[in-house]
């Protein structure tokens, strides 16, 4: 198998792509012309092997498209054309329908493109919406990763529990995996302001060790305040399983102040903030190459 890494790959990913997919890069040239303009050429020796394009959505979303959809045409003028991609965050998913009048449908909108590119397949992890392979008419192998964190984590869980009644799917899977119980809070999100509201119904955490799982940490918000309520409903320590980390220092001092134990996520991003000892990155290229390669046979 040959991969193509493109800017948005981050590094911890690439070695373990490398390694654990048994595979060969493709080699290229980017540069960027002054004024601000991507270029990219890729060197001409794939031709006839199954190729995979990486590229994570995260940060600098708008432009890592831009490079994906260049080095897709670019491949396609090589003649390679069904290419794989293997996208582990996927930007502008959680827009995957209008929820005020005018809105775009963002998914829409910013992968309906890949259509012309014949991708034969997108592996990626935790979508906002599994929703978005219909939506583009593309095939999407949507990847679950929380049951391998909690592996890799190695944490003592006694209940599991998705923030809002949308990721139940994911607390649902993590807990058959463990044997463990699970539930959902109830979030209320002002679409307007932005404002994040979170209420349980009744539930029964004393003194139990809970798991939160979702797909996105991003301000905070959800996660900060679930925690919060679940000590004031007597937890004992409450873990967050979260495949994407989008977070800023102000994310990070938001946690902290939750009394958040321990937050498990992953490499599907590069992650440009200095990251706490609370926080613990598991690597997902393993994880990634079983399904790949798994196709394949
Ligand atoms: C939205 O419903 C997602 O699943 C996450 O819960 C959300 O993106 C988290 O965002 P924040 O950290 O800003 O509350």
């Amino acid at each position: 198998m040959l991969l193509l890494f493109l800017s948005g790959a981050p590094q911890s990913l690439v070695s373990s792509l490398k390694d654990h997919c048994k595979a060969y890069t493709i080699e290229k040239m980017q540069k960027v012309f002054p004024d601000g303009e991507q270029y990219i050429r890729i060197l001409p020796e794939a031709k006839g092997e199954r190729v995979a394009v990486v590229q994570s959505l995260y940060p600098d979303q708008d432009r890592k498209l831009v490079e994906l959809y260049l080095a897709l045409e670019a491949l396609q003028g090589l003649g390679i054309v069904n290419s794989e991609l293997i996208l582990p965050y996927m930007a502008y998913t959680r827009q995957d329908r209008r929820f005020l009048t005018g809105e775009p449908i963002s998914v829409k909108a910013l992968y309906l493109p890949l259509q012309l590119f014949n991708v034969k397949k997108v592996y990626t992890l935790d979508l906002h919406s599994p929703r978005v392979s219909e939506v583009i008419g593309v095939n999407i192998k949507n990847l679950l990763p929380h049951a391998y964190m909690a592996r890799k984590a190695g944490i003592n869980i006694d209940f599991i529990l998705a923030p809002d009644k949308g990721a139940l799917h994911r607390a649902q899977l993590l807990a058959e995996s463990l044997g463990k119980p699970f539930d959902y809070l109830e979030k209320y999100r002002d679409r307007v302001t932005g404002e994040i509201s979170v209420s349980s119904h009744e539930l029964d955490v004393k003194n139990m060790n809970i798991a939160i799982v979702d797909d996105i940490v991003s301000t905070g918000g959800t996660l900060a305040k679930a925690t919060q309520m679940l000590y004031n409903l007597g937890a004992n320590k409450v873990y967050a399983i979260i495949t994407h980390t989008l977070i800023s220092e102000r994310t990070i001092k938001t946690l902290e102040v939750s009394g958040l134990e321990k937050l498990i996520t992953t490499n599907s991003i590069s992650h440009n903030v200095t990251i706490p000892a609370w926080i613990q990155i598991v690597d997902v290229g393993e994880f990634l190459c079983g399904e790949l390669l798994s196709a394949s046979m």
